[in-house]
């Protein structure tokens, strides 16, 4: 097992294990992403999330690399830019992560955005499909694709993706797309997970919090946790780095889940999957 014995391990359908908890890098600057990085794997973290247009993938690298850690010890996600879904392309820009990572392979790489109403996904997966033949991506699923989009993926891909990265947190509790997941065997990443701190005023979130002697920022991840999605939080801070990672010696009752759960209002901080058309020039 790649992880630290207190985060649990999900197996996906690649034949892979990753670790539930991970450490997210988006909006991390580079020049401060590896010493970011470095913390989290002080830490204790084991599962790094970074991606093409977070601009951030080499000092990922050099942070993983320095930290005396084998390969083996952490996982490596990374996602392809909306630029690069044509099939040769999206293997070019799969090429230059390894390379700006340092790495031969990624454990995971995603396609970021569906793009449907400007792209064609399909061929995007097709470039997937093809480096993770080659062993380069050990496994490969996609980000922020709505049910119709799994359902095409399914329907005229060769390999099922292995998870979907899509925004979840109390106000936005997905439970409809999370069950497409569940039913083909993808498994859920929550990006966003507390919302990027606009969920931890909820008085909810704060009753609960203080029932568990915990911070609403642990409430909450641990809500995540216990729905068996995967979470990766982003802070610059390590006293919140460490907050954030101490999340297995308590737990949440079935009724404090459920009225996490009940927060649910459909609110969006990131954009609708079905409409996001931004492509880097
Ligand atoms: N696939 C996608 O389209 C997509 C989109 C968005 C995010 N993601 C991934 O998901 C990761 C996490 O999402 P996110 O960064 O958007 O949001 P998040 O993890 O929900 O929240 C991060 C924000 O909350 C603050 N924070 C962190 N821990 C805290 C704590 N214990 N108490 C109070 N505030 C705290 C951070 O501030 P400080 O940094 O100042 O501590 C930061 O402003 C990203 O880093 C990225 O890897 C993916």
């Amino acid at each position: 097992m790649r992880a630290p014995s207190q985060v649990p391990a999900i197996q996906l359908n690649s034949g892979t294990e990753i670790p539930q908890l991970g450490f997210g890098v988006f909006l991390i600057p580079p020049e401060e992403t590896e010493a970011a990085v470095r913390q989290a794997l002080e830490i204790g973290y084991r599962h790094i999330d970074t991606a093409q247009m977070y601009g951030n993938e080499r000092q990922v690298g050099e942070a993983v690399r320095a930290s005396g850690l084998r390969r083996d010890e952490v996982f490596v996600t990374s996602k392809l830019s909306n630029r690069w879904h044509a099939t040769d392309e999206a293997v070019l820009a799969f090429d230059r992560s390894l390379e700006e990572l340092g790495l031969d392979h990624v454990d995971l790489f995603l396609i970021h955005w569906p793009l449907a109403t400007v792209r064609d996904f399909m061929d995007a997966w097709r470039a997937l499909e093809r480096v993770h033949r080659e062993g380069r991506a050990r496994a490969i699923g996609v980000s922020n694709f709505q049910p119709a989009h799994l359902e095409r993926l399914l329907a005229e891909g060769e390999v099922a993706p292995a998870v979907n990265q899509i925004e979840v947190h109390p106000y936005l509790v997905q439970d409809p797309l999370r069950a497409v997941g569940a039913a083909h065997g993808i498994v859920t990443e929550a990006w966003s997970p507390i919302g990027r701190g606009k969920v931890l005023a909820d008085p909810v979130v704060t009753e609960v919090a203080q029932k568990v002697g915990r911070t609403p920022a642990q409430v909450v991840l641990r809500w995540h946790l216990q729905r068996g999605d995967v979470i990766f939080p982003k802070s610059s801070h390590a006293e919140r780095m460490r907050e954030n990672f101490a999340l297995f010696d308590f737990e949440l009752d079935e009724r404090d889940v459920a009225r996490l759960t009940g927060l649910d209002r459909g609110e969006r901080i990131g954009p609708d999957p079905d409409h996001f058309a931004m492509v880097p020039s």
